[in-house]
């Protein structure tokens, strides 16, 4: 059982229209809705890959019955915690014409410490039960920097491995709690330490407590260091399509690695190959398990001291 949570679920709307002219009127030709956030899509990975997973966050509003309806129709099990604001909307309009989208994300409910420490009281009680948690997304407003970090340190407690993929203080405060592997992007990472090498950052994060520092690198691949080593796998080529959430099935595939135990460059090949396809699948969330399989054999991982990457 992998537990994952998402601090900031959200609402995703996609509306399509034929083309997107700022300042006049569209008919909206399609409208569809899903559970969204990272932990959600992470969670829909990792249930692709065959594991048993359940989705922990906040909801409220009118948009939290579609959410967890949304939910329950992908067979996601799901425990949330209700908070008095809306489930926030993500809209995206998308143009027909060209496939280009445009975002529109509202910030999400506020969630007291109140709710927070409903939220550790039910892991606490599942961690017994869990071979790894995933903490992913950022905070919703209201929230302590420090609320990471502690969902860490109950789950080291418990000797459950923890992947967290966030950005700024609360990433600060999850490496310094000793989180097994962090997930940054690399604009996530340079952008949270103040650094413009990626490699000088994710040696940072390892100084500040982090285990494993895997760093995505968009269509570049990935870089991993770790205590075991150094290594960096690309996909075998750029691929068109949708790289939102292609992060969050690297971060299944992480921890699905940890959990089987498998040797690094394996684990790094594998995000690789699922964040690929992840990248040819229009939503976020979802992976055709033949794209992975056919990219994988595909991946050629390097050890960064081989290459004298590392200093
Ligand atoms: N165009 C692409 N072609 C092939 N692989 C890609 C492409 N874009 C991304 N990837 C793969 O997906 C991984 C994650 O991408 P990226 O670094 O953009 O993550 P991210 O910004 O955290 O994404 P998100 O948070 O939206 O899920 C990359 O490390 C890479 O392996
Ligand atoms: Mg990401």
């Amino acid at each position: 059982m992998i537990l994952t949570v998402t601090p900031n679920i959200a609402l995703d709307i996609t509306y399509r229209v034929d083309q997107l002219t700022p300042g006049s009127s569209h008919r909206v030709r399609r409208v569809e809705e899903r559970a969204g956030g990272k932990g959600v899509n992470v969670a829909g990975v990792l249930r692709a890959l065959g594991h048993d997973t359940v989705v922990l966050g906040f909801v409220g509003g009118a948009t939290a019955g579609t959410v967890t309806s949304d939910l329950a129709r992908g067979g996601l099990a799901h425990e949330l915690i209700a908070v008095e604001g809306p489930t926030r909307r993500s809209i995206a309009v998308v143009d027909s014409s060209n496939g280009e989208a445009t975002l529109f994300n509202e910030a999400g409910p506020r969630v007291p410490a109140t709710s927070w420490d409903d939220l550790e009281t039910r892991l606490a009680a599942r961690l017994p039960r869990a071979t790894a948690l995933v903490v992913s997304g950022s905070l919703p407003p209201g929230s302590d920097d420090a609320a990471c970090a502690r969902l860490v340190r109950l789950a080291a407690a418990h000797r459950v491995t923890v992947l967290v993929d966030t950005v700024g203080p609360a990433l600060l405060q999850a490496a310094a709690a000793g989180a097994d592997i962090v997930k940054p992007n690399a604009g996530e990472l340079l952008d949270t330490i103040g650094v413009s090498d990626v490699a000088a950052a994710a040696t940072e994060l390892r100084r500040r407590g982090a285990k494993a520092v895997v760093v995505s690198l968009g269509a570049a691949g990935m870089a991993a260091f770790t205590p075991e080593g150094s290594w960096r796998a690309a996909p075998p080529t750029r691929l068109a399509g949708n790289p939102t959430g292609s992060g969050d099935a690297a971060a299944a595939a992480l921890i699905a690695g940890a959990v089987a135990g498998a040797p690094w460059p394996d684990r790094l090949r594998d995000a690789v190959a699922l964040s690929a396809a992840a990248v040819l699948q229009p939503t976020a969330g979802i992976v055709d398990l033949r794209d992975y399989h056919r990219f994988a054999p595909q991946i050629l991982v390097e050890e960064r001291h081989a290459l004298g990457l590392d200093r």
